[in-house]
């Protein structure tokens, strides 16, 4: 980034001048290079340099930041504009409770996949009977897998996934969050390798974009985000058929299966669930109003 007007972010050694003209000129900056939601970006990275929320940066627009975080924060903002999301550019993001260690090894963790977790903690059956097991397919960065043993302790977990860089950080996380030991991790495919008929609810956020959509995707997610966290095949749905077919295998009769899927999959999930003796079929919406969630309970005998 240059040092001139035009650029709009450091006409003067920035660390002298007071935060709240650093975050307009960073904003401007942004906005100049296309990124979405500029204002809120460069927010986001100020409150993260100064350690507060982004309410709080009210109380410290006025005071400079001095030199070495104005440094930072250009820096930041260059590989903001570069099309890095800010959330690997932040290094950590926030999941319901949790903060979370994010990084290109997994999925940023999304809004949507908060009201999953709701929707496995609302199935009132599931937890009636004391310390279900509840098994995450496709942990990512751990954020479903950590946030329910946060807000149900008594459940046993279990997390897997396919790639060893993201069961690292759902690792790194658990820790981050005190919850390390709790949880189980296991590097693998799909949820075959458990006793037949052992676990009560098998929860996923699979990867389930289209393979011929995850090119034409946005800069940002395409070029960053891992493509094993994002292509589910020719129509998205390979490891959906992967995972519910392995779900017909280890769930106990009655056992629950909660998809989070792509708004134009309801109707060929749902196929796919009563294909492999699935019934209490629920396709459910996000809160934007678009499809989003499948619920399942395996037939019992
Ligand atoms: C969409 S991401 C979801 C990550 C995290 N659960 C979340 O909600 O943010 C899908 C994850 O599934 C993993 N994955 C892809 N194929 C898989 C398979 N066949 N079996 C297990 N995990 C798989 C990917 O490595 C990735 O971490």
């Amino acid at each position: 980034m240059s040092n001139d007007r035009s650029d709009g972010v450091a006409p003067v050694p920035a660390g002298e001048r007071p935060l709240g003209e650093l975050i307009e000129a960073g904003s401007r900056y942004l906005a100049r290079r296309g990124v979405a939601e500029a204002t809120s970006v460069c927010e986001w990275l100020a409150a993260n340099l100064l350690g507060c929320g982004r309410l709080e940066l009210l109380t410290h627009t006025a005071a400079p930041v001095g030199e070495e975080r104005a440094a930072i924060l250009r820096s930041q903002l260059i590989r903001v504009a570069g099309g890095e999301p800010v959330q690997y550019v932040l290094g950590e993001w926030d999941f319901r409770d949790l903060t979370l260690t994010v990084d290109r090894r997994a999925l940023i963790p999304r809004p949507e996949t908060e009201q999953l977790v709701d929707i496995v903690l609302a199935a009132e059956d599931l937890w009636c009977g004391g310390a279900p097991w509840i098994v995450d397919v496709g942990t990512g960065s751990g954020c479903i897998v950590l946030s329910l043993v946060h807000e149900r302790p008594g459940a046993r977990l279990t997390a897997i996934d396919i790639s060893e860089a993201a069961l690292a950080l759902a690792r790194e996380n658990s820790e981050r969050c005190g919850v390390g030991g709790r949880v189980e991790f296991r590097l693998g495919r799909g949820c075959g390798e458990f006793v037949a008929g052992s676990i009560d609810a098998i929860v996923s956020n699979p990867p389930y974009i289209a393979s011929g959509v995850v090119l034409g995707l946005e800069r940002h997610i395409r070029d960053h985000e891992p493509h094993t966290a994002l292509d589910g095949g020719e129509d998205g749905l390979d490891i959906v058929r992967e995972i519910t077919r392995d779900a017909a295998l280890v769930l106990r009769r009655g056992g629950r299966l909660f998809y989070e899927i792509g708004d134009d999959q309801g109707s060929a999930v749902r196929d796919i669930l009563e294909t492999h003796g699935f019934d209490e079929i629920e396709i459910r919406e996000d809160l934007a109003g678009k499809t989003r969630f499948a619920l399942a309970r395996l037939r019992g005998l």
